[in-house]
C-alpha cells in the first residue's frame, strides 16, 4: 500500500460494506471451537489498520504485525494503546509465542509464491503455543480468479472524497490488481495508481503448507464472509 491508499483504506472498505464487527465475532467463535491452549494472547499478521484487533481486544491480549509502514502509521494513529510490529509474515521473529495467530482478508496472498506460502505457515506455527490455533483467510484459488473485471468504490472522508477503480489481470499463478484512485480535496483532484500482486494458491497448496508446518488443518468453506478459512492447530 502507499501513503494515500492506506489513508483511505478504512473508508473504502466501509463503503464496500465490509462488516468488521460481524467478522470479529465469527473469528472469536472459530477460536473458541478449535483452541486447546489455555491462554488468550493473539497476533494479527497482516493486521493493516488494526480494525479486527481493536474489536477482538475485549476477548484477547492483541498484537499486530504488518510489512507496510503506512498501514502501521494509520493503525498506531487510531489505536495508540495497541502493540504493532513491522515485519514480513514469511520470516519475522518476535521472540515470543501466542495462543492465537490470525491472518485475515486474504493478506496471505501477498506472499505471492508457493515457497513463501510454506515459509509463512512455518513462521506462523513457530509463533504458536502448543494447542494454539492459526486462522488464515485465503485469497482466490486459480480457478476462482477472473481477469478483465472492473470494480468501482466511492468513499467519503470529512475533508475529501476518493474514487477507486480496479482492473483485474493474471500473470501465470499471480493475480494482479491495478487500482486507479481519484482523490478530491479543497486543493483539487489528484490521480494515483497502485499495483497489487497476490498468489493464486490451490486448496491443496494451502493444506500442504499447514501440514508441512506441523499443524493439523481444517478448511471451512464459508469462513467469515464466504471466502473460506483455514484453521490450523499446533499439537
Ligand atoms: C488486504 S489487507 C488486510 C488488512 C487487515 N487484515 C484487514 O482485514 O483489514 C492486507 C495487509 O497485508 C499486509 N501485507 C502484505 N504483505 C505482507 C507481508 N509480506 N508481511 C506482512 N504483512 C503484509 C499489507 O500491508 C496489508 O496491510
Amino acid at each position: 500500500m502507499r501513503l494515500k491508499s492506506a489513508t483511505y483504506y478504512d473508508e473504502i472498505y466501509a463503503a464496500n460494506g465490509k462488516d468488521y464487527p460481524a467478522e470479529a465475532e465469527i473469528t472469536h467463535k472459530f477460536i473458541k471451537r478449535y483452541k486447546i491452549s489455555k491462554g488468550n494472547t493473539l497476533l494479527d499478521v497482516g493486521c493493516g489498520t488494526g480494525v479486527h484487533m481493536n474489536l477482538l481486544k475485549k476477548h484477547y491480549q492483541v498484537e499486530g504485525l504488518d510489512i507496510d509502514p503506512y498501514m502501521l502509521r494509520e493503525a498506531r494513529k487510531h489505536y495508540p494503546d495497541m502493540n504493532f510490529h513491522q515485519g514480513d509474515m514469511a520470516d519475522f521473529d518476535l521472540g515470543k509465542t501466542f495462543d492465537v495467530v490470525i491472518s485475515l482478508f486474504s493478506a496471505i496472498g501477498y506472499v505471492r509464491t508457493k515457497a513463501r506460502l510454506n515459509k509463512t505457515l512455518k513462521t506462523l506455527a513457530r509463533h504458536l503455543n502448543p494447542g494454539g490455533v492459526v486462522l488464515v483467510e485465503p485469497w482466490f484459488a486459480p480457478d476462482q480468479w477472473h481477469p478483465g473485471r472492473v470494480f468501482t468504490t466511492v468513499a467519503t472522508k470529512a475533508d475529501s472524497k476518493v474514487v477507486r477503480m480496479s482492473y483485474s489481470r493474471q500473470r501465470g499463478k499471480i493475480s494482479v490488481l491495478e487500482f486507479q484512485y481519484l482523490i478530491g480535496t479543497s486543493r483539487g483532484v489528484e490521480h494515483e495508481t497502485e499495483l497489487l500482486e497476490l498468489g493464486l494458491f490451490t486448496e491443496q497448496e494451502y493444506l500442504q503448507a499447514f501440514q508441512k508446518a506441523g499443524l493439523t488443518v481444517t478448511h471451512d468453506l464459508k469462513g467469515l464472509d464466504g471466502r473460506g478459512l483455514y484453521i490450523g492447530v499446533k499439537p
